[in-house]
C-alpha cells in the first residue's frame, strides 16, 4: 500500500515536472493546464502562518483541502455561486478555470475571533450582530493589510461593480456555508474568499477562486466549541490533519 501511494506521489510529481508553474504560493502551485483558459491547481502540504514566518509540512493536509474544497465549490455551484473548479484531477490536483486574480482577501465574519478580536477587544466566541465583510489587500510582503473601499476604488484594485457583486457573491457563500456546516454540527466562525476575473469577449465577470478550507475558515466544533481549522497550528493547539480529517469525515468526503 505505502510503497503504492509512493509510486503515484513520484508519477504525479514527474507529471508536474513536465508542466510549467505559473505561480506557486505558500500552500499551493498552479501549473498551465491542458488548453488554454485552464490551470492545474495543486494542493501542497505545506502550511505557514503569520505570512510563513511560521511554517510546516503537514503529511495529507494537501489531499484533505483538495477534496474539502472540492466538496465546497461543487456545492456552491449548485447554488449558482460560479467558481473555478472544474474537475478533480488526482488527490491533491484540480482543473480550475484561470482567471485574473483580484488582489483582495475578503474575509466574512459571523462570529468575533482572530485579529477582529484583537482590532476591537472583542472576546473571542462573541456572536456579531450581523455578517461583517472586510477588504485585506494581498500582499503578504506589507502583511495584507485592511483597505478601504475608498482605496480600492482610488488604486482601481476593483471596480465599484465587481465590489458590489463581490460583497453579494461572499453574503450568499456565507449564507449556504452555514448551512453545511451546521447541519454536520460545525459552527462557521469567518473565512476568506478570493476572486478573479473571466473575460467573455468584450464583458468581464467575477467568479469565486482559490480554495474554501480549514486553511482559510475558522470551523468550530458546534457543542464544543473546539477549533477544526488553521489556528490549530497558528496557536501550537495539535492534531492539525486530525481535525481537518474531521471536518471532512462529517461532510462525507474522506
Ligand atoms: P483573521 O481573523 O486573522 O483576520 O482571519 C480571518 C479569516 O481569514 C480566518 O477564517 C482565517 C482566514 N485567513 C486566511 O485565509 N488567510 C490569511 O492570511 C489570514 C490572515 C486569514
Amino acid at each position: 500500500m505505502k510503497a503504492e501511494v509512493e509510486a503515484r506521489r513520484a508519477s504525479q510529481a514527474d507529471d508536474r515536472a513536465r508542466r510549467r508553474t505559473i505561480y506557486e504560493g505558500k500552500a499551493k502551485i498552479l501549473y498551465e493546464g491542458p488548453e488554454p483558459g485552464t490551470l492545474i491547481q495543486h494542493f501542497k502540504d505545506d502550511t505557514t502562518a503569520f505570512d510563513a514566518e511560521k511554517r510546516a509540512v503537514l503529511e495529507g493536509k494537501g489531499v484533505i483541502n483538495s477534496r474539502i474544497s472540492e466538496f465546497v465549490m461543487r456545492r456552491l455551484n449548485a447554488v449558482g455561486v460560479q467558481n473555478h473548479f472544474i474537475e478533480r484531477l488526482s488527490p491533491t490536483e484540480q482543473l480550475i478555470r484561470e482567471v485574473e486574480i483580484i488582489p483582495l482577501e475578503v474575509v466574512c465574519r459571523n462570529i468575533a475571533a482572530g485579529s477582529l478580536s484583537q482590532r476591537f477587544g472583542l472576546p473571542e466566541g462573541q456572536p456579531l450582530p450581523r455578517a461583517l465583510i472586510e477588504f485585506y489587500l494581498k500582499d503578504d510582503r506589507l502583511h495584507d493589510p485592511m483597505v478601504a473601499e475608498e482605496h480600492i476604488a482610488a488604486f482601481d484594485w476593483a471596480s465599484p461593480q465587481e465590489i458590489a457583486d463581490i460583497r453579494a457573491v461572499t453574503l450568499k457563500v456565507n449564507d449556504e456555508l452555514r448551512g453545511v456546516f451546521g447541519a454536520v454540527g460545525i459552527t462557521l466562525v469567518d473565512f476568506k474568499l478570493e476572486f478573479g476575473r473571466v473575460r467573455e469577449g468584450d464583458v468581464s465577470r467575477i467568479i469565486l477562486a482559490d480554495e474554501i478550507s480549514p486553511d482559510s475558515c475558522r470551523l468550530w466544533d458546534s457543542a464544543s466549541r473546539k477549533k477544526l481549522d488553521k489556528d490549530r497550528f497558528r496557536r501550537d493547539l495539535g492534531d492539525v490533519v486530525e481535525s481537518y480529517t474531521e471536518v471532512a469525515r462529517r461532510l462525507g468526503v474522506m
